[in-house]
Formats: C-alpha cells, structure tokens, sequence
C-alpha cells in the first residue's frame, strides 16, 4: 500500500513534468560577454551585425568543450574590450533545435570557432573563418589579424588602413564643433614594416571611445605633420589639426598604450568600465527537480540495471540530432550510417512501433546503393515523415541510468556507451551478424559521426592499439567494449566532468559483481554478468512514460 502510493506520487510529479522539454543548461552566459544564440537567431545575428562575430560551436556532452569553457570564459572576458568591434557568441549544436543551423556550417566536431564578417552571407563556400587554435593569446592575435583587414563602415569602428599622403586627415573639413565633442582627439602611431604595433593599439584603445587611432607608416609623413621623423613615434593630435608628440618609455605596446592613456587621463577622459567578472562558473538556469532527485536516488538505491529509457534516448539522439546534422553521406560514411542503422534495427530495444520505424529507415538508406549520396535534411525529412505514420516512439526525453546529478554531466555519452554494450551483448545472443560488427559499427559511429573532438582522437588510437577489427567471436566484442570503457573511465577518473555522484570506476565493481574480480579479473565471470544484465529481458522501464503516467 505504502508502496503504491509511493509510486502514485512519483508518478504525478513526473506527469506535471512531461510538458516541459528538460532545457538544458548553457555552458555560458551574457555575463561571460558570450551570447548564446540557436537556430533561430545566429543567422539574423550573423547577417544583420554591423560588427564582426565570434562564434563557439559545442557540444554539451563533449568533455572536452566543458574542459575548455574557462579558458573560453577569460577569452571572451577579455574581449569585452573589443565588443565595439566584435561579438562573442555560442552556439550548442547538441540541441535538436539547432541541427540545421550547426549542418549549415558543417560543425563536426567541437569546439569549433568560427570568426564572420560584419553583414556576413553564408553561401555555399563561404561558411566564416575558422580559428584553429585554442590558446587564448593565439586566438587574439589571429581574430586581431582577421579584425585589421576588415573594411567598417560604421563612424564608431576604427580604421586599420594608413594614412596616406593625400588623405586629408589635418583639418576637420566638417562640423568642427560636433567632431571636437565625439572625437577630440587622434593618436597617430608609427608602425615600421612587419610590425603590428599600430594595429595592436588600435585594438588596446577601444575601450577610449573619445580617441580615434591612425597608423602612419612612413616616416616622411611624420615631418610633415610636424613631428621629428627620426624619432616621434607616437603623437596626439586634438581636433583642430594641432601636433603634439607623446613620450612612451620604449618603442612596446605597453609603453605606447601608458603613454596614450597618460595623456587622456590627464586630460580628464575615463575609459568605459570594464566587464565586472567573477572566477566561479556562472551556469544559467540550472536546477534540478524533483523529478530528477526522484530519478537519482531511486537509480542509486537500486542494485544496477540497464535502462530502456537510456537505450530509447540513445537511438533518439542519433536520429534527431546527430545524424541529420551531417552535411552528406556518401562513401565511407554512408556505409557506416547504413551499418549502424541495420544494427539498431536488428538489435532493437523498442517496442512495435520502434521497431517498423527502424525497418523503414533501413529500407530508406539502404536503397540509396553504394555510389550513391544522401543529404542530412533528406535524412531528417524521411526520418520525420516516417515517424508521423506511426504511433509516437520517443515519449520521454530523459535520461534514467545515465542522468547527472548537475549540469552538463553524463547523459548523451553514457546512453552511447549503455547501447553499445547492449548491443554486443544482443549480437552475441542471436548470432545474426559476424561477430565484430557491432565493434565496427561503433568505429563507424566514432569516425564519423561523433562530435566530441578528444573522444574520437582517443577511441580511434584506442581502436588501433586494442585491434579493435582483428576481435573475431561474439564474447570477445563483448569483453573488448567492457575493456575500452574501462580504459577511459580510468583516464577519466577525478577529472573535472566526472559526475561526483557517479564516479568513474572500473566496472564491475565487487558491490556489483562480487566474482568479477579477486586479484585479477575473471574474464568468464565479467562475461556471464554482462550477459545477464545487459539481457533485453532484463532491461528496466522505470522512468518510461506508460499509459497511466510513469512506472
Ligand atoms: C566511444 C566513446 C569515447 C569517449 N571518449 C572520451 C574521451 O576521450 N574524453 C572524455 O572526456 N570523454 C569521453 N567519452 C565520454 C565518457 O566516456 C563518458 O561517457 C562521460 O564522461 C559520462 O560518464 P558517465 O559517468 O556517465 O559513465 P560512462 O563512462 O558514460 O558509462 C555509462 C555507464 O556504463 C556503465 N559502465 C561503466 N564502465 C563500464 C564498462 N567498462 N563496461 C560496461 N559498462 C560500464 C556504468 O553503469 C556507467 O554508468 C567517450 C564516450 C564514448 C561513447
Ligand atoms: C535582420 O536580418 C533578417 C534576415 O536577413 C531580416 O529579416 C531583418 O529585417 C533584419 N533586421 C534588422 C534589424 O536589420
Ligand atoms: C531553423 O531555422 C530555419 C531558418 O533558418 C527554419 O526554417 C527551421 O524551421 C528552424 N528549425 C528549427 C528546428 O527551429
Ligand atoms: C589615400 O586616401 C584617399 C582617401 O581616403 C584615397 O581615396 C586614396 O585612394 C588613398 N591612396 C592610396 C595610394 O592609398
Ligand atoms: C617583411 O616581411 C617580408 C615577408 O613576410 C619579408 O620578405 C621582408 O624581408 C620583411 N621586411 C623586414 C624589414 O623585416
Ligand atoms: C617598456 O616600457 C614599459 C612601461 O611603459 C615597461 O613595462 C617595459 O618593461 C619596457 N620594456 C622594455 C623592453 O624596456
Ligand atoms: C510503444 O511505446 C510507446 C511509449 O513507450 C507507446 O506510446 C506506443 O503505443 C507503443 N507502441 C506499440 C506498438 O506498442
Ligand atoms: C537477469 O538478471 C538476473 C540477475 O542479475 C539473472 O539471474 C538472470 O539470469 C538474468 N536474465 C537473463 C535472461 O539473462
């Protein structure tokens, strides 16, 4: 009785829940100095901006992309200086919302960064700039780089072009008093050859709104501005065309941006205030709720199962989100999207209507024949008309087995490996397909597929050394998988994504499996656990929706 009605509250606070999509958190935020835009706005943005834009594609589950958002973090802080100039923006291509916008710029793996034009245009070979690099002070000499050659138009943007002889920059040929007010002052910097100074300080001095910065690169020009051609190498110039030279300590930037500011501090000019920051993560809007703490300490209190609702949210993302976000397939990674559909298929963990769907998209891609190519959005579309034929098949959209006790944690990757696993294990059971073609298939999946930068790197070179294609009976893929995993749960251990609550620890571990191990694993006792709980008929349901809300 206690029991049930355990169960019945349970089941109300989960149906009050069902409505609203989990909204994933977002690795930054606006007080970072990063906008975060979808699908539904990078383009306006990228189109419409007067400035230049700055974009980080990632995905949430990537480790890699969480390891980086610090740095990123400092990065983007430091830009602020040049918001006049350039936005910060992010963009989480592991959101079904934004498959198309992250297909549209070929994201594949992440982090991406990509820098855009002001009134940028996509257009088939044009798709930004992208900075491959990840140390903040490479990135800022490149985005400087790119910045430089960009021709503003806007009053307010700096000019990175040298004054030329003809240029009339002397006398404000204008309103004279409204140019005093804006901008009293010029600082004209000499930059030699090869050097960069001139642009560098251009770009330090963006936060002095009231100064305009010109390079002057010959010498010549400067005697006839007045100034000593040897050996003036910074000056200010107030608005009416009157030359005075300023005295940096030495011929740095820093020097030449003290010397700047010295001057306009003296003056009685501020810069505009800085971001105000804070070191600690700022997350927005995550909590969880009780729907999630139900589902944490029921699956912690529980002895381990395998989960459908994480096998179901596993296939659910390849075919919504990670799939449709390839460009093409064609060649090698056609054959890997029609193998590891035909392996869903067969090994299928879904009920009916799941199971007609996987079918018909087999019959769908594997009808495209070996030469020929099919496109991401011809996938989504056939995927999604498919689907609208049959009764509903991803009702939940949550994790069970695989949720995180806080952002960004687990999820995607866990159901990944949870199914792989399953599907060894299926494969070993009914003998349908060669041993090792599960294996493949997830080689398949990894080469191609999976967007998460470091793990591709790490499976693909682990793949190699553990002879992944040379496994060749059903048990051996089997313990393979189970050691591959456990290979980068060790690399894993303590690191800064590792679920506190879930930490990463080899498997099976003596409270689940007290055979397995005893001063050496016993291989045929990790076989026979795999087998049981991996079973389809051991699968739990729990956190599934049912018809009379949630079990
Ligand atoms: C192919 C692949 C490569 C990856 N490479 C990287 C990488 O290089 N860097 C990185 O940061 N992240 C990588 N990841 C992600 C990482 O492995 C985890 O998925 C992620 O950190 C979430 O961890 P988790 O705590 O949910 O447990 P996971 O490691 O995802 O495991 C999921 C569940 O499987 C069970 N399990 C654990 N170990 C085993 C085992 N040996 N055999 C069978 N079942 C087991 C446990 O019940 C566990 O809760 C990779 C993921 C995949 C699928
Ligand atoms: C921004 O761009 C979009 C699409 O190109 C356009 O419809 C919209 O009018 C523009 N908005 C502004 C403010 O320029
Ligand atoms: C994404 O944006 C495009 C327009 O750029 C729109 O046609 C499409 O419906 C959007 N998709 C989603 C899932 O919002
Ligand atoms: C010098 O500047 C003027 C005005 O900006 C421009 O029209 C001219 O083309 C420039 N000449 C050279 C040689 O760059
Ligand atoms: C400037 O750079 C070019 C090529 O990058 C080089 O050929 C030239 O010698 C350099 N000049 C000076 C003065 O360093
Ligand atoms: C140049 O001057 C700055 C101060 O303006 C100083 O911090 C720096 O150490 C000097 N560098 C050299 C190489 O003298
Ligand atoms: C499959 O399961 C879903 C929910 O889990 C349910 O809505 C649907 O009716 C089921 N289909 C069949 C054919 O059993
Ligand atoms: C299901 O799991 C139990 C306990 O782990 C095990 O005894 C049983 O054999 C498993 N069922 C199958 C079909 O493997």
């Amino acid at each position: 009785m206690i029991r049930s009605l355990k169960l019945l509250v349970l089941a109300l606070l989960l149906a009050v829940c069902v409505v609203h999509a989990v909204i994933e958190p977002s690795l930054y935020s606006p007080d970072d100095n990063v906008k975060i835009l979808n699908n539904d706005s990078l383009e306006i943005e990228l189109y419409n901006s007067s400035n230049c834009n700055f974009v980080q594609f990632y995905n949430y589950f990537c480790g890699d992309c969480r390891r980086y958002a610090a740095t990123f973090k400092k990065l983007s802080w430091k830009l602020y200086d040049w918001r006049r100039v350039l936005s910060v923006l992010a963009v989480d291509c592991a959101q079904e919302i934004n498959v198309k916008i992250c297909r549209d710029y070929h994201i594949r793996q992440t982090p991406t960064l990509i820098v855009f034009p002001p009134h940028f245009q996509r257009t088939e070979n044009d798709l930004g700039f992208e900075i491959d690099k990840r140390e903040p002070d490479e990135i800022i000499s490149t985005l400087a780089e790119y910045i430089s050659k960009i021709k503003f138009t806007q009053q307010e943007h700096p000019n990175f072009e040298p004054i030329n002889k003809t240029e009339n920059v002397f006398t404000a040929d204008e309103d004279l008093t409204e140019d005093c007010k804006s901008k009293p002052y010029t600082v004209l910097v000499y930059q030699p050859l090869n050097s960069t100074i001139g642009r560098d300080l251009i770009l330090e001095l963006l936060t002095w709104p009231m100064v305009t910065v010109r390079i002057v690169d010959n010498r010549a020009l400067l005697g006839s501005l007045g100034l000593i051609p040897e050996s003036d190498e910074l000056a200010i110039m107030d608005c009416v065309g009157n030359v005075s030279p300023l005295e940096p300590e030495n011929s740095t930037l820093t020097a030449y941006v003290a010397s700047a500011t010295r001057f306009l501090q003296s003056a009685n000019y501020q810069p505009v205030a800085p971001l105000v920051t804070t070191q600690a993560p700022t997350v927005a809007k995550y909590f969880i709720d009780e729907e999630q703490q139900a589902i944490i300490s029921t699956v912690l209190s529980q002895q381990p199962k395998v989960y459908r609702a994480d096998l179901e949210q596993a296939i659910d993302s390849l075919l919504h989100t990670e799939l449709p976000k390839v460009p093409v397939f064609k060649g090698d990674n056609m054959l890997a999207l029609q193998q590891l559909i035909n392996v869903l298929r067969l090994f299928n963990p879904l009920n009916a209507s799941g199971k007609l769907l996987l079918d018909r998209i087999y019959t769908f891609v594997n009808s495209i024949g070996n030469n020929g190519e099919l496109s991401g959005v011809a996938f989504q579309l056939q995927v999604q008309n498919l689907e609208k034929k049959l009764p509903k098949v991803f009702k939940s959209k949550r994790y069970v087995g695989c949720i995180g006790s806080g952002p960004f944690l687990r999820g995607f990757t866990c159901s990944i490996w949870t199914l792989f696993h399953f599907l060894s294990v299926e494969s070993s059971k009914t003998a349908v397909l060669p041993p090792g073609a599960v294996l493949r298939t997830l080689h398949g999946f990894v080469q191609h597929f999976f967007g998460c930068k470091d793990c591709v790197q790490h499976f693909l070179g682990m793949a190699e050394r553990r002879k992944l294609f040379s496994v060749n009976t059903y048990d051996a893929e089997i313990l393979w998988l189970w050691e591959a995993h456990n290979e980068v749960n060790q690399r894993l251990a303590g690191d800064s994504t590792e679920d506190p609550k879930f930490p990463k620890q080899q498997y099976p571990g003596p409270d689940i499996c007290g055979k397995c191990y005893d001063t050496t694993w016993s291989r045929n006792e990790v076989l026979s656990f795999f087998k049981a709980i991996y079973d389809r008929k051991n699968l739990s349901t729990y956190g599934l929706p049912t018809p009379i809300g949630y079990d």
